[in-house]
């Protein structure tokens, strides 16, 4: 099956091999030295002053931790969503019982500093959050504009970006766009199996960290004082973080440009593709991570099954989009000539 998910992507030889090999102690020196070198290639890829810390866990995990470690029961937190993805900060925040405003759009949608409400700073928000990617609806809001306008009107909140889909898989710069806190996923750009969370910390972010998190296990500030020692607070998974040094390695060695460019070219083969069949991306600002496409009479599943059955995996729309959408992704190790394949068996079905 050729997974053209947006997450889990197609994995690279390199970070094959590094799963085979034998498994290392996490209190090792070898384990040591593969994890510092983890954390400073993840800095240089989310581009921060700052430190990005590395969780066992998934996403998800990363986005508990953040707003673990910095939010406490009076606080306000503002949430702009315009997907699954963007209400599940909303769901986070409920089990925690902190308050947050929501600032909700319609699916498809995106945000950017004009959404911002006029008078933000008035609201004495902790935090802001929103996606990079609303992986949903393959939609791209302007954290770029986002963060710089919340800088200027509210410079004491914190903006923290899940950027899961977004970082590593098209320019996202943390410290050109002010964030304080982004999260990102092994499962994504990276191309590695799902289990990893990347949290990268601005140096404010990580002034303001909070010893007394509300979860002892998505504690960051407990984490940072581990990392800063190359060891995990706990077990560490040896082979998560040797696959994760062979896939920073290969990124560093290829280039960022490469795999912008590579999302890019698939994304536009798709955009064609849906443009020669008449067919609708769903989202009014697509990213190039994944492409969302509508298909018409709720045959979304329909066609969906019969890529499958000529090994094609898609992933479904979510919730109310489900027989509505399809999306297919372009991150991890696709190469142009299978894509074109699958482009060609996608024309035929449709
Ligand atoms: C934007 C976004 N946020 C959060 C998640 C959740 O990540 P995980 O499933 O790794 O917990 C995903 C997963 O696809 C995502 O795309």
């Amino acid at each position: 099956m050729t997974l053209l998910t947006p997450g889990p992507c197609p994995m690279y030889p390199e970070v094959r091999q590094a799963l085979r090999e034998p498994l290392i102690h996490h209190r090792s020196s070898e384990f040591k030295s593969s994890y510092q070198y983890c954390k400073e290639s993840l800095r240089a890829l989310f581009k921060t002053e700052g430190d990005v810390l590395i969780l066992l866990s998934t996403g998800s995990g990363g986005l508990e931790a953040s707003l673990s470690s910095y939010l406490k029961p009076l606080d306000k937190v503002l949430v702009l969503s315009s997907g699954k993805f963007g209400e599940r900060w909303g769901d986070i925040l409920r089990a925690k019982n902190i308050q947050y405003d929501l600032i909700q759009k319609d699916e498809g949608d995106f945000f950017s500093a004009q959404d911002l409400p006029v008078d933000v700073s008035k609201k004495n928000y902790k935090m802001l959050c929103v996606q990079a990617c609303e992986t949903s609806t393959g939609t791209k809001h302007d954290i770029d504009s986002l963060g710089k306008s919340l800088a200027s009107l509210s410079p004491e909140t914190l903006f923290c970006v899940d950027g899961i889909t977004a970082v590593g898989a098209y320019p996202v710069s943390q410290k050109g766009s002010k964030i304080d806190i982004l999260v990102s996923g092994s499962q994504k750009a990276l191309a590695l199996p799902a289990g990893m969370s990347f949290v990268g910390l601005s140096p404010r972010a990580i002034d303001q960290l909070n010893p007394q998190a509300s979860s002892d296990y998505f504690n960051l500030h407990a984490e940072l004082q581990s990392q800063k020692k190359n060891q995990t607070r706990y077990s560490g998974s040896s082979h998560l973080i040797l696959a994760l040094k062979a896939a920073l390695g290969l990124y560093e060695q290829k280039g960022e440009s490469y795999y912008f460019n590579q999302v890019l070219s698939l994304n536009q083969m798709m955009a064609e593709a849906l443009k020669s069949k008449s067919l609708k991306n769903f989202s009014k600002n697509p990213s190039p991570s994944l492409t969302a496409f509508e298909i018409p009479d709720q045959k979304a599943e329909e066609l969906k099954t019969k890529l499958e059955k000529k090994k094609y995996l898609l992933a479904s729309g979510q919730g109310v989009l489900k027989n509505k959408i399809l999306r297919v992704g372009h991150m991890g190790n696709i190469e142009t000539n299978i894509f074109k394949k699958f482009i060609s068996t996608f024309k035929e079905l449709i």
